[in-house]
């Protein structure tokens, strides 16, 4: 098989309104949380990177603007600590600044995550991409081995070529909160996906093997999104378009390595501080 082009861009649905967490996300974007001392949204981004991924859609919308200013030069603020010993707090930002280019786009009306990568599209063109929800937060899998999720699929990408989700097994009485997969294993953990189902009730659900907020789409997604009706919620969702596409092409799923803290919620947010705290914080 001929090399699979690198993978540049990754978008970051982030127009979501964050209602688990009220009131704080009511002026305020969720993906701008901080796990410790850093927001969800820079975790996910200096994750693109070291995937390989510099060129970053942003889709937001109303009440985002404080992701563009994180991602921006702040003079007064630097000038201040220029040459103090406060600088090093500003060395993660400084380089994913340094090393990534952004975009950013507006989701006008909030109809799903599905219609959420459509709003992308003129930003991705006739590329494979990645797609990261800053909310599920990846952590390296062990100190040896430090290829989080995003990068895990980039390397199987360049083996399949195809678009590759990443899966969790998770408790059966959750299937409602997931997509769900099911699918043949052709590999050790990596899934040839047979069907999808958006949140199916626990005695509805295929299997307990829940889809999660890392993707790598190759470009054809666009058209099976806009063939794809609002489905869960009234919203396009895009486990319904990925289902569409596994019927015509080859989609994986691969159970990734490493541990992931679901901080659209406040149980895991609280686990992600606890965990950061105690094995990546430096103060
Ligand atoms: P969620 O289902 O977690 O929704 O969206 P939410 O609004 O962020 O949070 P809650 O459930 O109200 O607390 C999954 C991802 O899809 C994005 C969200 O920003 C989040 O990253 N999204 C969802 C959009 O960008 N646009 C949409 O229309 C819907």
């Amino acid at each position: 098989m001929a090399n699979a082009p690198h993978i540049r861009k990754c978008l970051f649905p982030a127009a979501g309104y964050g209602t688990r967490f009220l009131p704080a996300t009511k002026a305020m974007p969720k993906e701008m949380l901080p796990i410790v001392n850093k927001p969800l949204i820079q975790y996910g981004v200096e994750e693109a990177l070291e995937a390989g991924m510099n060129q970053i859609g942003f889709i937001t919308g109303r009440g985002k603007r404080a992701i563009a200013d994180h991602f921006d030069t702040s003079f007064e603020l630097e000038h201040q600590i220029f040459g103090t010993s406060k600088e090093k707090y500003l060395e993660d930002i400084r380089h994913v600044m340094d090393n990534c280019e952004f975009v950013f786009m507006r989701q006008r009306e909030m109809l799903g995550l599905g219609h959420a990568i459509l709003t992308g599209e003129p930003m991705i063109g006739p590329e494979p991409f990645g797609v990261m929800l800053a909310d599920d937060l990846c952590a390296t899998p062990t100190e040896d081995d430090q290829t989080k999720a995003m990068g895990q699929l980039a390397e199987l990408y360049q083996r399949y070529q195809c678009s590759i989700i990443a899966i969790e097994e998770v408790p059966i009485e959750d299937t409602a909160s997931y997509g769900i997969i099911s699918g043949e294993e052709i590999a050790d953990g990596i899934y040839q996906v047979t069907d999808m189902v958006e949140k199916p009730k626990p005695e509805d659900a295929p299997t307990n093997m829940a889809i999660i907020g890392r993707y790598i789409l190759t470009p054809e997604i666009f058209t099976y999104l806009r063939k794809t009706e609002p489905g869960a919620n009234g919203e396009i969702q895009i486990t319904d378009a990925l289902r569409l596409l596994a019927q015509d092409r080859q989609v994986l799923a691969v159970k990734f390595k490493g541990r992931r803290f679901d901080c659209g919620s406040v149980e895991g947010f609280i686990e992600a501080t606890n965990y950061y705290y105690e094995n990546e914080y430096k103060p």
